[in-house]
């Protein structure tokens, strides 16, 4: 029905588009995508693209989140105009999910106001994955599909830790509760949980309380993100001062603003297992960080959703393999 597939990114994350196309096993096609001296985004599409089934990688991460968005909508822009037969707008990160309702007097919803925009520039689907809150996939006015880190991440940690009985998981942030007791529950450990209150609009926290017993040997801190670092720090923290000697660090999207990365490894944890949704900059690298790759997964939904396979199945058939990296 379309005359093929194409892959296309913006200046975000090359390396992980780069990484899905290989898997695809094509280039990605040709664009300028680029800021004039006046700081406006300029975009070119370099290849026929009228008819094509158009995949646009963007991860809104920072540095530069708002140049990220604009590349994207600019792209998806270009691509209606290009006559695209269907463009989906594939972003491992979504920004602004944590701006999912108003729960303070006079503030917005910026993470609709985002997926309204996608929508409007001309994407006709969206793929992404583990958004801060499931119920923002409602928020797009457009079909897409969530993708989940849960199962490579549970795959990763299988071996080490499955059914031990010195280990406990540990949730750092109840908003994760959920996904975190399932995670727990993958690998039959314990799970304890971590009520953190902010201070004002400031980003910083502090924890209130851990409800769940932390008396063990061993833990897996689990979170959807690391931003500052501090949620996650103040937890390594309490750990060790409850006599948790052996604490390994995972999250989905490894944002790691600031000095978050080197204050994270060099806090006394043994490991930080990340996924590459997210760029990981040159100064952000250590020995400590081990980053597993989801571009294999990414490339195999574009195929199944190009194709019209499902795309649940990947994640509910026990025969269907899940495609994975680790660096
Ligand atoms: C909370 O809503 C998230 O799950 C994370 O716990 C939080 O955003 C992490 O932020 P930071 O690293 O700045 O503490």
């Amino acid at each position: 029905m379309f005359r093929g597939l194409s892959v296309y990114t913006g200046n975000a994350h090359p390396e992980f588009a780069n990484d899905v196309a290989e898997a695809l096993g094509q280039p990605l096609g040709r664009a300028d995508v680029f800021k004039f001296p006046n700081d406006e985004i300029f975009v070119q599409i370099k290849e026929n693209a009228r008819e094509h089934d158009v995949f646009v990688i963007q991860s809104l991460s920072g540095p530069g989140t708002s140049d990220h968005i604009m590349e994207l909508l600019i792209m998806l822009d270009a691509f209606r105009r290009a006559s695209a037969g269907r463009i989906t707008a594939v972003m491992p990160y979504f920004a602004y999910g944590q701006s999912d309702k108003k729960d303070q007097p006079r503030v917005p919803i910026t993470a609709r106001l985002l997926a309204d925009l996608v929508g409007v520039a001309g994407a006709d689907r969206f793929l992404t994955m583990d958004l801060h809150q499931g119920q923002v996939q409602g928020f797009f006015s457009i079909p897409g599909d969530e993708l989940s880190a849960f199962l490579p991440l549970v795959n990763y940690f299988t071996d080490d830790y499955a059914g031990r009985d010195d280990a406990v998981v540990v949730v750092p942030d109840l908003g994760f509760a959920k996904k975190g007791r399932n995670f727990a529950e993958k690998l039959r450990l314990p799970t304890a949980f971590v009520e953190k209150r902010r201070r004002g609009n400031t980003g910083e926290t502090e924890i209130v309380d851990i409800v769940g017993d932390i008396g063990y040997r061993r833990a897996i801190i689990i979170d959807d993100l690391i931003n500052t670092g501090g949620t996650v720090l103040n937890t390594v923290n309490a750990l060790k001062e409850g006599g948790i000697q052996d604490i390994v660090v995972a999250c989905v999207h490894a944002l790691l603003m600031g000095g978050a990365a080197e204050s994270l490894c060099g806090s006394g944890i043994r490991e930080l297992v990340v996924t590459d949704t997210v760029p990981l900059a040159p100064g952000k690298r250590s020995d400590k960080i081990r980053v597993l790759s989801v571009a294999p997964l990414f490339a195999e939904t574009i195929r199944r959703i190009h194709e019209g396979e499902s795309v649940g199945a990947l994640f509910t058939s026990p025969t269907v393999q899940l495609p994975l990296r680790v660096r």
